[in-house]
């Protein structure tokens, strides 16, 4: 029997080239490379996770506005292990997130973009990109109220971008409206598009790890010298190099085969998001906020001025991506170790603060409309008749309350009006409200003129009391 699976292997080998082809798993790596580098492993296993969950989720799904919610509301109640399906997707797609932050983490923090692996680094911080392309599009196509929502969002920011906006949001919609054109689009690039380009990159990648090998773990003192680095490294290999397969790979097995288990535990267990409602554009009660990878930067762009907010949202990704791109042009030699690199270190904790708060703040999203505002009562409208107390029920009624603060009342996505009557003239008060302007909608066509009337003597009612202490008395003036 043995003899006869030899004979099939040979023959198979021999005409195919399997042994050929598996030859890149023997290659020789520092013998040290231990658990700090499962990362980039795990990132590729996530990624081979949402590739396979994503074909699956592909046989079901139509990509037409009049029944991609559908098949997800079928794909999620009916289909033998459906809704254990989109979970695993879900969460496959944070834990490949997860684990890229973790591999650039680690690469950086060990100096192994430096010379001879700048190009590594370089493709690695590519397919980050590529990476968060995927979760942006991805997000659209479940194609439900918030879904929808926050696409919207996004093409409103992208389109005050200076100069390039229009065009930017005409192309993120693909069209003036979000519809079935941009779901379309987003099925695209999100099945064809980058998946197609991330197959390359990941093969340029893998191809340049093994061109430069693993980096050595490093060692504080032992700088990278370019002139004697590969020497360094190839009498390192000889000495005491182990082949990855099989004398270091077990780690990533061990490492793998835990996170795929804590995907399919999250999936079954917790499941996917829940569908919301299907999109209705007419029907502003939706919270759109991206998945979590993406809300810190959702979060930044709100928490911005909105007058710089179009520069900086080009600005600010494009100037981390090139930051990022030209590391290891600006530093690619020298000490390697985190112990002598302490900025390294800063650098690395600085950004996990700095997304982790965002984050925080993202959750709360102070800035999106309140939909649960209750009315004003009496004592805070500070009248029970007349046009005052209308307006005061009309600021709940008309849903101004959902973006404004009356002493604490309401949202917080517009300027508190608590105090406006001191701010804002009579004719100020009405331009804003007929005219809009910045985030605020116009509401000259949707109030008739008594309640219009009615709202701005609310507002010009609210003035900050007069305390005693401030009153001038009558014999000074
Ligand atoms: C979708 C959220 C939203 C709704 C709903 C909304 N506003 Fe606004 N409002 C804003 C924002 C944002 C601004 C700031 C606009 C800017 O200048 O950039 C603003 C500004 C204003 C201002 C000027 C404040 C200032 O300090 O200059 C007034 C007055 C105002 N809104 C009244 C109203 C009234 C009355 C209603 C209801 C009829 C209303 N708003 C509904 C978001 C909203």
């Amino acid at each position: 029997m043995k003899w006869l699976f030899k004979a099939v292997w040979l023959w198979l080998d021999d005409r195919v080239g399997i042994s050929v082809l598996l030859k890149p798993m023997k290659h020789i790596a520092p013998h040290d490379a231990k658990w700090w580098y499962v990362f980039g492993t795990a990132t590729m296993i996530a990624f081979i996770v949402q590739v396979a969950t994503g074909v699956a989720l592909a046989f079901s799904f139509i990509p037409s506005s009049s029944q991609a919610y559908e098949t997800l509301v079928f794909i999620t109640n009916d289909a033998p292990f459906g809704n254990f399906l989109r979970g695993l997707h879900y969460y496959g797609a944070s834990a490949m997130v997860l684990m890229i932050g973790a591999h650039m983490a680690q690469t950086f923090l060990f100096g192994s973009y430096k010379f001879p692996r700048e190009m590594t680094w370089a493709t690695g911080v590519l397919l980050l990109s590529f990476t968060l392309g995927m979760g942006f599009t991805g997000q659209l196509l479940r194609w439900d109220q918030t879904a929808a929502w926050s696409v919207v969002v996004a093409a409103e920011q992208a389109g005050r971008v200076p100069l390039i906006g229009n065009a930017l949001a005409h192309f993120i919609l693909g069209g003036e409206t979000i519809g079935g054109a941009t779901l379309s689009r987003f099925f695209a690039i999100h099945v064809f598009v980058l998946p197609g380009i991330m197959f390359a990159f990941i093969g340029l990648h893998l191809w340049l790890v093994l061109r430069h090998g693993i980096s050595e773990p490093p060692v504080a003192g032992k700088v990278v010298d370019p002139e004697t680095y590969r020497k360094e490294y190839e009498e390192l290999l000889e000495k005491s190099g182990r082949p990855f397969w099989p004398d270091l790979a077990w780690r990533d097995v061990i490492f793998g085969t835990a996170l795929i288990l804590a995907v399919a535990l999250l999936a079954f267990f917790i499941g996917p998001p829940a569908l919301d409602k299907p999109p209705d554009p007419s029907v502003l009660d939706a919270d759109p906020r991206p998945d979590w990878y993406l809300l810190w930067y959702f979060a930044l762009l709100a928490l911005m001025p909105a007058k710089i907010e179009g520069y900086l949202m080009i600005l600010v990704p494009l100037f981390i991506g090139m930051l990022l791109l030209i590391t290891p042009v600006l530093n690619h030699k020298g000490e390697r170790a985190s112990s002598r690199r302490p900025w390294a270190i800063a650098v690395v904790l600085l950004s996990v603060i700095m997304i982790g708060s965002l984050w925080i703040a993202g959750q709360r999203s102070p800035w999106s409309p309140n939909f649960q505002a209750l009315p004003l009562t009496e004592k805070v409208i500070g009248a029970s008749s007349g046009p005052p107390f209308a307006g005061g029920q009309l600021f709940h009624d008309k849903a101004c309350l959902n973006c404004h603060l009356i002493q604490g009342f309401g949202g917080r996505r517009g300027p508190d009006l608590t105090y406006i009557g001191d701010k804002l003239t009579r004719d100020n008060i009405v331009i804003r409200i007929v005219n809009g302007g910045g985030n605020m909608p116009a509401f000259g066509s949707s109030l008739k003129p008594q309640e219009l009337d009615a709202l701005v003597a609310f507002l010009e009612s609210r003035k900050r009391p007069i305390r005693p202490q401030d009153q001038v008395p009558p014999a000074q003036k």
